[in-house]
């Protein structure tokens, strides 16, 4: 099969981009696949081969030409987090010209991309509980000391399309609400101000395989940090991730079905990585988000779930194409 490999991206999540697709290329069977990494940004869209000049896209039909050689895929890997590969754009336009790719389907895409929007369709699912939050807009008004009063402090303070951690602020003490919002509006125009939920980080892998629903082992990350920002995300050392976690069979069978209860309400596909905040003594798990093009690099989530549950990443690569190109 002939597959394009789609990487960069117009937020600030592009340098993740890169290394996704990078582990993404090496893992991918050169004898089952034939892959053209192609590179999104401002400046276009382009194959850029080692050895000779970059090509551009023909955003007509998705096509390259090489050498006189016209190029057609038979899908699409999409490795851009953030915009325009996780939020729907590109899937509305690879639908529009019939070319089937890796990920969730456009208004899964659209509406996962928008953490407010995420949280009031999660809210429904049993076992699963949501942090309390008010969702404010740059061109309406909003009242910060209603809010105050509303919501308990502290407080997670989010761009609302964000990736990352990319503008998020913890904020503990009420005075400091003001400049947070300032911060995330500067990366948004909607922001997500939520209470602040005490307990333990876990983020679950989900992914359709043979055409079945699989979870991958539960990763537990620890950060000595205020919370699991940029820096600890992706700086080795920083944040302790251990997976599988250390939790009871029983707590994890439940997020387990809490999470494929997610993928399924949400009409998921492809590889997606739900995050949760387990309060204390294994007690409720509350939805944070969940992640339709998740961290792909080296050391994401993602490949030591994968490892940690006996696939060879290749493998796994193989299985998803198969599943969502076909
Ligand atoms: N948004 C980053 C890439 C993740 O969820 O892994
Ligand atoms: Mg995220």
């Amino acid at each position: 099969k002939t597959i394009a490999l789609l990487t960069g991206g117009t937020t600030g999540e592009w340098v993740i981009s890169v290394k996704s697709a990078a582990t993404i290329a090496q893992n991918l069977d050169a004898d089952k696949f034939d892959v053209y990494k192609i590179m999104l940004s401002q400046q276009g869209w382009f194959y850029e081969p080692a050895d000779s000049v970059k090509i551009e896209v023909d955003r007509n039909d998705f096509s390259l030409t090489i050498k006189g050689r016209k190029i057609k895929f038979d899908g699409v890997y999409i490795a851009i987090h953030g915009s325009p590969g996780e939020d729907g754009k590109l899937q509305g336009y690879f639908d529009m010209l019939q070319l089937p790719y890796t990920t969730c389907d456009a208004l899964t895409s659209a509406i996962t991309m928008n953490k407010g929007y995420t949280k009031a369709i999660a809210a429904g699912i049993d076992q699963l509980s949501i942090a309390r939050s008010v969702q404010i807009f740059k061109d309406a008004h909003y009242d910060l000391g209603h809010i105050k009063n509303e919501l308990n402090s502290p407080y997670f303070v989010k761009p609302n399309n964000g990736g990352s951690s990319i503008g998020m602020s913890k904020v503990n003490h009420v005075n400091d609400l003001d400049a947070a919002v300032a911060k995330a509006f500067k990366e948004d125009t909607q922001v997500l101000i939520e209470e602040f939920i005490s307990g333990r980080e876990f983020t679950v892998g989900v992914v359709k395989l043979d055409g079945k629903i699989t979870i991958l082992p539960v990763t537990e990350v620890e950060t000595a940090k205020e919370f699991f920002d940029f820096e600890a995300k992706y700086t080795p050392g920083v944040a302790t991730e251990t997976t599988p976690a250390l939790i009871r069979p029983e707590t994890r069978d439940r997020v387990a079905r809490i999470a494929e209860a997610v993928y399924v309400k949400l009409n998921c596909r492809g590889v997606v990585r739900i995050d949760f905040i387990l309060k204390e003594d294994e007690g409720e798990f509350y939805f944070i988000e969940i992640n339709t093009v998740p961290g792909q690099t080296a050391t994401s989530f993602i490949p030591q779930q994968v490892a940690a549950m006996g696939l060879k990443l290749n493998d796994f690569y193989t299985k998803l194409i198969r599943e969502t190109i076909g």
